[in-house]
This record gives C-alpha cells, sequence and structure tokens, in this order.
C-alpha cells in the first residue's frame, strides 16, 4: 500500500496523517458514550487511550501497516479513516468515525468516496469492504451511498461492550467503480 497517498483531498477535507496536536480533539471525540455504541474501543476513553493511539500512527509503516487518515476540517480533526489492507488477496477493509457534532452532515460518506477511489486507482487491488454492527444504520447508509453493496451478514460475530453483535459485510468490486450516479437511489 506505499503507493496510497498519505495525503488526499476531498472537497471538503484533508485527509493527512495523525499529528500529536490531535490527541486531545482524538480524546474528546471518542469519549462519548453515544459515538462509542458501536465500537470495541474502551469507554471512558481516557487522555492515555488518545495518546496512544496517536502515537501508535506516528510509529506506523505506511507501507506495511494498517494505513490511518486524520480527517481535518480547516485544521480541526474532526474523525478518522483507516483501511486494513490485505495484499495476497487484493482487497482491503475501511473503517471511520466522525465527532458526534460533525454527524449527517456527508463527511463519513465523503471520505469513504475518496478512499475507496484511491485504493482502486493507486493499487491493484480489486476489492474494498466494511464490517458494521447491524443496528449501525447511519454507517449501513454511509455504504449504500457510497456505492457498496450488503454481501452477507454474520450473527454473532464479535463482542463490543460485552454483548455478542452480528454484522454486516459491504464491498465494492474495483469493476463496479466509481458507482454510476447517485449509489444511493
Ligand atoms: C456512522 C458515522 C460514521 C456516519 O457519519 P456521518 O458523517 O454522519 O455520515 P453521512 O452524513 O455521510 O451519512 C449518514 C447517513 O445516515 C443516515 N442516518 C443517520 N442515522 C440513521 C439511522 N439510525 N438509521 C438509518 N440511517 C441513518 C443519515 O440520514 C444519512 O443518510 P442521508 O444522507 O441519506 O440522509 C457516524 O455516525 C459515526 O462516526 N458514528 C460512530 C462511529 C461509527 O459507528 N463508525 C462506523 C463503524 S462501521
Amino acid at each position: 500500500m506505499d503507493k496510497l497517498p498519505r495525503t488526499i483531498r476531498t472537497p471538503r477535507l484533508t485527509l493527512r496523517p495523525f499529528e500529536l496536536r490531535d490527541i486531545e480533539p482524538r480524546m474528546v471525540y471518542c469519549n462519548d458514550a453515544e459515538w462509542a455504541r458501536y465500537f470495541p474501543l474502551p469507554f471512558p476513553y481516557t487522555r492515555r487511550d488518545a495518546e496512544e493511539f496517536v502515537v501508535g500512527r506516528l510509529l506506523d509503516d505506511w507501507g506495511r501497516d494498517p494505513c490511518w487518515w486524520a480527517a481535518d476540517l480547516d485544521g480541526e480533526l474532526i474523525g478518522h479513516i483507516g483501511l486494513w489492507p490485505d495484499p495476497q488477496n487484493r482487497h482491503a477493509e475501511v473503517g471511520y468515525a466522525f465527532a458526534r457534532p460533525r454527524w449527517g452532515q456527508g463527511f463519513a460518506t465523503e471520505v469513504v468516496s475518496a478512499v475507496v477511489d484511491a485504493v482502486f486507482t493507486t493499487t491493484d487491488f480489486e476489492r474494498v469492504y466494511a464490517r458494521v454492527d447491524v443496528r449501525n444504520g447511519a454507517s449501513r447508509r454511509v455504504l449504500e451511498k457510497v456505492g457498496m453493496v450488503q454481501v452477507g451478514e454474520v450473527r454473532d460475530n464479535r463482542v463490543a461492550h460485552g454483548l455478542r453483535v452480528d454484522d454486516a459485510f459491504y464491498a465494492v468490486l474495483k469493476s463496479d467503480w466509481p458507482p454510476a450516479g447517485d449509489a444511493s437511489n
């Protein structure tokens, strides 16, 4: 994945590597019970959790480790998007989240679309997929709007906040990219 750009510009955001100044806003947006409802992250999310995450990103090897982008709106961290590449199978999983005050403004759709596009235009990967708690209606809607289709559902797939949860899987193939027109209709 060393060819994937570390900085991607979307219509409103800059996707860039994490920096130390992101620790505080990362802590604030992750330390939100509603935000974390479908995420297997610690709650409360402490400054130390945020420090470990951001410092971990500074140590990442771009060619080998998962790719993480900070979603930057005019200098402010408002969310993130990560990509877990699987070079042997030429596919990657995508995951994302935005600070709650920024929900409902199309930011997740904008960044997922931009990262999927970057994968298909800069690498030989042929598939991008996402895994989402079946109850997470907003995230499922994002994937539909991007042009992914549901390809399966796995019952009791993992444990989040002590409960076993069902996951839906969504995917898009390079041969179907970009989607024709508005993929959400
Ligand atoms: C999921 C998440 C990333 C969506 O981000 P966002 O920037 O609000 O997404 P967008 O604005 O691009 O699109 C959200 C869509 O979901 C819809 N939506 C919101 N709540 C919904 C619900 N409960 N059920 C169904 N659709 C819902 C919105 O109306 C919108 O669709 P529309 O444009 O057709 O109206 C955000 O809610 C979040 O960060 N949640 C916490 C972390 C998380 O769950 N990440 C995903 C893990 S797979």
